[in-house]
């Protein structure tokens, strides 16, 4: 009789013999939570396309932050949502406005237990809903847009933001906050580059979220998702540029760019597992065709083992607690 001479079914046997063999593990601390803060609202408000999520008062959103630190999440990216808007985004660098203040009271309230991050665009604070401020004829200004992000890094660092997401997509943009940071004395200010930003489809929901004013698409600044070589350019032209951190995003759709990235360069490498690829999955366990935690568990695995140092997620929090 013939036998198979390799049997990997060995190693599979139980579920103590695959726990020991597993390679890729998720821990609380891999993983980081975004969070919506709104100006001007009495009570946390419920985002129809991504069950669970809302956008929080700055009370309810200490609470959330202390309850993630409580599960062990790793940090919290902060996303503001400000009652006015103008063409220059003037909220974003103000002191006062809702980012900086949120930030301000997250790092007193829970800056020993969680990294405090802030999110580093203009587009939640235009009136265009563009990630820069715009020429005349209504492109998007890439150098004048530096000099905002260079403004809003300084106000996110005096806030006490330990971590800053540039998430703009803007040409020069890390050498622009880091040089702004460096002429501040912020030389602990950690940049995170979201390097490989893809233009698609996957992040409707968020746009509920922060009450996108955008008409169009971000397709001249964020990357044609046909191109995995030019994602590792951007997170090489990121680390050379000063950043301590570099990103891809969305995650599960562009897993071959993270394993890419992950080779091409030897600072830590994140994933933002998207607002639609929460929503995917929400919708369809909502309607019983998919095991939810299964697919949330699988998921994060997935973006883990193509190369995700950490992973920021909706289902931190959750996530989390399924594995202490
Ligand atoms: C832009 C920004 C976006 C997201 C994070 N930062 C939206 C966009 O680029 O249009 C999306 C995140 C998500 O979909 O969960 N500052």
């Amino acid at each position: 009789m013939t036998f198979p001479v390799h049997r990997p079914r060995r190693l599979r046997q139980s579920p103590a013999v695959r726990r020991l063999m597993r390679e890729t593990h998720l821990a609380p601390s891999q993983l980081v939570l975004p969070a919506f803060v709104r100006e001007g609202i009495a009570e946390p408000v419920e985002i129809s396309s991504m069950p669970g999520v809302r956008q929080h008062t700055l009370d309810s959103l200490r609470r959330a932050a202390v309850e993630a630190a409580e599960a062990g999440v790793g940090g919290i990216m902060l996303f503001g949502v400000p009652a006015v808007r103008d063409a220059v985004g003037s909220g974003a660098d103000d002191p006062e406005g809702i980012l900086n203040v949120a930030v301000s009271a997250l790092a007193s309230e829970v800056g020993d237990a969680l990294v405090v991050q802030a999110d580093l665009c203009l587009d939640e604070f235009t009136d265009h809903g563009h990630c820069g401020v715009l020429t005349p004829d209504g492109g998007v200004d890439n150098d004048a847009t530096l000099e905002r992000y260079a403004a809003m890094a300084l106000a996110q660092a005096r806030a006490g933001a330990t971590l800053l997401g540039l998430s703009g997509m803007m040409d020069g943009q890390v050498a622009a906050v880091r040089e702004a940071l460096e002429s501040e004395g912020f030389v602990d200010a950690i940049v995170m580059a979201y390097s490989a930003k893809y233009a698609g489809a996957f992040y409707g929901p968020f746009r509920e979220a922060v009450d996108s004013q955008l008409k169009g698409d971000r397709r001249t600044y964020q990357m044609d998702p046909g191109n995995a070589r030019e994602g590792v350019r951007e997170a090489v032209i990121d680390v050379e540029e000063g950043a301590d951190i570099v990103m891809v995003k969305p995650a599960l759709p562009y897993l071959d760019v993270l394993a890419d990235v992950r080779a091409a360069v030897d600072v830590p490498v994140w994933a933002y597992q998207v607002s639609g690829e929460y929503a995917m999955i929400e919708a369809a366990s909502a309607n019983g065709w998919i095991d939810r935690r299964g697919a949330i568990e699988e998921s994060l695995l997935g973006i883990r083992r193509a190369g995700a140092d950490a992973i920021l997620t909706y289902w931190a929090v959750e996530a989390a607690r399924w594995l202490r």
